[in-house]
């Protein structure tokens, strides 16, 4: 029996990850891609994104596990074995979301960007504060990461509403569900902030027609996956003010390619899909817990419906 680790030169973490799933299920070989190993061998892997052609010859695969809490990357290989699949829910990652979230929304709030264009001329001036209280913040999705996102954003007392794919029982939150909802909970979002998975029904699903029902003023944070989002659309919509600003942790394609107009924008902040980083010492407990799960018969944790595509 092994586990197979898919290094992924972007993700990286692989010793890591050796380390975590050794300490916790010494006795099953835990072998990296890179490494010589024997496909028939392999029961589990552990992956963040599957090139077409990784599973081919894994006849005693077991289950997948994902690295990352979103699996859009395993769904890249057209061949994905009908195995059960787990992704990562991880309360430190949602808290790591939380916090650059947090910073994210009062960049803009608080006009920090304004102030630092000013302090590169010494100017010492109070410009004027938000007016229109209260400041909304809109999830588009929310799961486990978008209520601890909410959770601490309320603190800062900002109004919290989420919209949902299908119906839940949300607490804290003024809850929108379905599509017919979307252009009443677009209205209210001056912080829209983006935590849906990437699926089928997700992709370019933030395009002209639906970043024109924001509200004067609306920011996008996006720190879900780049192809929710139509690029030239929220560079448009960030050109002509109908978005004041964005602050973007994904990007289609990812890396941002160098002559995006994205990178030049004033009213834009960047960072390198980094917002959410999976830590193996809090996430190893689960994978580990999955593996035992499946040896012994039982359903995985946090199980993946492939037909939702997450
Ligand atoms: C990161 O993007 C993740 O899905 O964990």
């Amino acid at each position: 029996m092994t586990i197979l680790f898919v290094s992924d030169p972007v993700v990286g973490g692989e010793e890591a990850w050796r380390a975590a799933m050794s300490e916790r299920l010494p006795d099953i070989p835990f072998k990296l891609s890179t490494e010589t190993y024997n496909k028939e061998e392999v029961e589990f892997v552990l992956c963040f994104r599957a090139q077409p052609g990784l599973f081919a010859g894994m006849k005693n695969l077991k289950a997948i596990l994902a690295t990352g809490a979103g699996v859009d990357g395993l769904f890249l290989d057209p061949d994905l074995p009908d195995v059960p699949i787990a992704r990562i829910v991880d309360p430190w990652m949602a808290d790591q979301m939380a916090a650059w979230t947090t910073y994210a929304v009062l960049h803009f709030f608080r006009r920090f960007g304004d102030y630092h264009t000013q302090q590169t001329k010494a100017e010492w001036l109070e410009l004027e504060p938000w007016q229109a209280a209260p400041a909304r913040v809109g999830f588009l999705g929310y799961g486990a990461i978008g209520a601890t996102v909410g959770k601490a954003l309320s603190n800062f007392g900002f109004e919290i509403s989420a919209w949902t794919r299908s119906h839940r029982n949300l607490s804290g939150v003024t809850h929108f569900h379905g599509i017919n909802a979307l252009p009443a909970f677009m209205a209210r979002a001056n912080f829209l902030v983006c935590l849906m998975p990437l699926t089928r029904e997700t992709e370019g699903f933030l395009n002209e027609e639906r970043l024109a029902l924001l509200p004067n003023p609306a920011y996008l944070i996006n720190l879900a996956r780049g192809r929710i989002a139509v690029t030239e659309d929220v560079v448009a919509a960030l050109k002509n003010g109908r978005l004041s600003g964005a602050f973007l942790d994904v990007s289609e394609p990812e890396p941002l390619p160098a002559d995006s107009p994205l990178w030049g924008m004033n009213n834009v902040r960047i960072t390198p899909h980094c917002s959410g980083p999976t830590n193996p010492s809090t996430a190893a407990d689960q994978v580990a817990g999955n593996i035992v799960r499946v040896l012994k018969g039982d359903q995985l944790e946090n199980l993946i419906n492939r037909e939702r595509g997450y």
